[in-house]
């Protein structure tokens, strides 16, 4: 009989995992810039051994492995065993010896790392339940002087240039259902508190904008988001439908408007530094 994985090496991963990756690398085209210019602020470099929290499917992982070089190496971690898999292929594809993917629930956070050089959180404490323990985990295996750099959302605030019909009202059903789930959107508002309480001192809080026009890559994740997220909102009445349809509608128009654009919601990056004593 074929071994199906030979036909297809992404056999072990479902085709719901496979589209949230697509939106995955999409998201990490947009941002990759700004990530690389972060990882440089904080002084991530070559040699260093680097944990990546909440890795995905691990785009960044991968360019981290790349910034660390052959003698550095990168602990790539994500509760979502399917997102290893995806990342353990993309390595073998690529020929990447230096990263290691992980599976680890970061609530409740339990493996033995190495000595930390330093660490990286993109968009994963928006998920937590309790982000000050995987954050007090990373604290303990960092070397002194270690660094944590963290970019997540500041609010889901959307500015658009003219408006959009109900995306205040859908901006209100997507914070509500977050919370509901136990995450919280703004949790950059938090973080510096969190992590003095901790005993790292903050050094950068950094803010990110970034403006869609409609034929742009950025429009394109924001939209993506929305015409995914919202339907979900809508099945689990954080929304009304009729909302829902004005929304669509005004939105078809307001992609047509002469110089329309829309802002993502607004992203920080903060890094902090662990101090010796
Ligand atoms: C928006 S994605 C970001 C992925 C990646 N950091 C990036 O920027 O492309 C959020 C990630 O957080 C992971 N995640 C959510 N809750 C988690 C938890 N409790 N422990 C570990 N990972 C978690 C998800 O599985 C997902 O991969």
């Amino acid at each position: 009989m074929l071994n199906p994985y030979s036909l297809n090496p992404m056999a072990d991963i479902s085709k719901e995992t496979l589209e949230i990756i697509e939106k995955l690398r999409l998201m990490h085209e947009v941002l990759r810039e700004d990530r690389q210019a972060a990882w440089k602020r904080a002084g991530f470099a070559s040699g260093q051994a680097i944990a990546e929290m909440g890795c995905g499917p691990g785009f960044a992982a991968i360019d981290l492995a790349r910034l660390v070089k052959e003698d550095g190496r990168v602990i790539a971690c994500d509760k979502n065993s399917e997102f290893i898999s995806f990342l353990n292929h993309e390595l073998n594809r690529l020929n990447i010896s230096n990263v290691e993917g992980v599976t680890e629930d970061l609530d409740d956070p339990c493996s033995e790392l190495p000595p930390l050089d330093a660490a990286y959180a993109g968009f994963v404490m928006c998920y937590l339940k309790q982000p000050k323990k995987s954050l007090k985990w990373i604290f303990d295996h960092l070397q002194p002087e270690g660094v944590l750099l963290i970019t997540d959302y500041l609010s889901q605030t959307f500015w658009a240039s003219s408006e959009v019909s109900k995306l205040d009202e859908i901006i209100k059903a997507i914070e509500e259902s977050w919370s509901s789930l136990g995450g919280t959107l703004g949790i950059q508002k938090s973080m510096p508190r969190i992590l003095g309480e901790i005993g790292f001192q903050v050094t950068e809080i950094k803010p990110i904008l970034h403006t869609a026009k409609p034929d742009s890559n950025t429009f394109k994740w924001i939209e993506t988001f929305l015409f995914d997220y919202v339907p979900q909102l809508v099945a689990k009445q954080y929304l009304e439908s009729k909302d829902w349809d004005a929304f669509k509608s005004s939105w078809a128009n307001n992609k047509e408007e002469k110089g329309f654009f829309i802002t993502a919601p607004p992203i920080v990056d903060i890094v902090a530094r662990k101090v010796s004593r």
